[in-house]
């Protein structure tokens, strides 16, 4: 696969966050109609799959994985903040990155577009008196009187929002010298990675969601960073990528679950659904354990706000 790929399938919207990227609502569109994808069926499907996550509001803070701990680490020092610094984050779903730098003692205001996951969130981050959930897009989101931020970051979000409008709208939303930072999760597949992953693609041509050709998963090393669109956006500087990877075991019913918080097996019909999943249950209940070992990946982008007064 060439580098350009790669990216296409690990970042692109069409990228279903889990083992395959299903067609998008934009290609279905495009194919039924005989016409190829533009930038406006782009926009709308990222609006559609964006959206989707609030369908597994409950299930999303059980069925997800957490973000190691020296990623947070890595942030922590790349962005030099220190507790009671002010946090903006991006579409948190139900908490999972905000539980974990709350507990740090940030202060932190998060934007979930979900009205349901902004409901769960509020629950799960109910003990920390400084984390607010604020529901709404981050495109059009404004603080209250010019309020500015330490450090703007998204965890497996940033993706989800207009690439037209983020840098500009972060760099807004920044004190001069504060940080953007960003990572996502990704499925990757290390030397000696479970091979079911390869064994069940024949399973997602069957229903009609294989991966385009040539397509595999990445090696945790091989993950595309996003230094060069950070660096485009001639807002940001300093930028700094590191590389995390680590491993999940999971039975059938809890991997089950985990895809249940994937937009494109959200977005997939009941009978694709039924199928693939039978299939996984089947196949696991083989296995002498009945587990699977699914690899992670994360890379952590962090780049300070670029101010022609440098901050003092
Ligand atoms: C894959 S989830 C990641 C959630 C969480 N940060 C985590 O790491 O588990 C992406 C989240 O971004 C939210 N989202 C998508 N588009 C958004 C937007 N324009 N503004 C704010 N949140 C958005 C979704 O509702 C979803 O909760």
């Amino acid at each position: 696969m060439t580098p350009q790929r790669l990216i296409a399938f690990t970042h692109g919207i069409a990228d279903r966050e889990g083992a395959r990227p299903a067609r998008s609502v934009a290609q279905r569109r495009a194919n039924k109609s005989g016409q190829s994808g533009n930038d406006g069926r782009v926009a709308e499907e990222r609006q559609y799959r964006g959206r989707t996550f609030n369908a597994a509001a409950e299930l999303y803070q059980q069925a997800r994985p957490e973000y190691p701990e020296p990623l947070y680490d890595a942030l922590v020092e790349v962005a030099g903040i220190r507790a009671a610094d002010r946090l903006l984050e991006v579409g948190c779903a139900t908490g999972k990155a905000t539980l974990s730098l709350a507990r740090r003692g940030f202060r932190i205001t998060s934007v979930e577009i979900g009205p349901d996951l902004a409901a769960v969130a509020r629950r799960n981050l109910a003990a920390f008196p400084n984390v607010e959930v604020i529901g709404g897009a981050f495109e059009t989101w404004r603080p209250p009187l010019g309020e500015r931020f330490d450090l703007v970051f998204a965890a497996t979000a940033w993706h989800w929002i207009d690439p037209a409008l983020r840098y500009q709208r972060a760099f807004e939303l920044l004190r001069p010298g504060g940080h953007l930072a960003f990572w996502s999760a990704t499925h990757v597949l290390p030397e000696g990675g479970d091979p079911f992953f390869a064994e069940i693609q024949e399973v997602y041509e069957e229903i009609g969601e294989g991966l385009p050709a040539g397509a595999t998963l990445p090696r945790p090393s091989a993950i595309p960073d996003d230094r060069a669109e950070i660096e485009g956006s001639g807002l940001f500087e300093n930028v700094v990528v590191r590389h995390f990877d680590w491993e999940v075991s999971y039975s059938a019913e809890e991997y089950l679950r985990l895809l249940d918080t994937f937009s494109g097996h959200i977005a997939m019909q009941a009978w694709q659904r039924d199928r693939l999943y039978g299939e996984i249950r089947r196949r696991l209940a083989q296995r002498p354990d009945s587990r699977l070992r699914r690899h992670w990946g994360a890379v952590l982008h962090v780049g300070r706000r670029h101010d022609l007064t440098p901050a003092s």
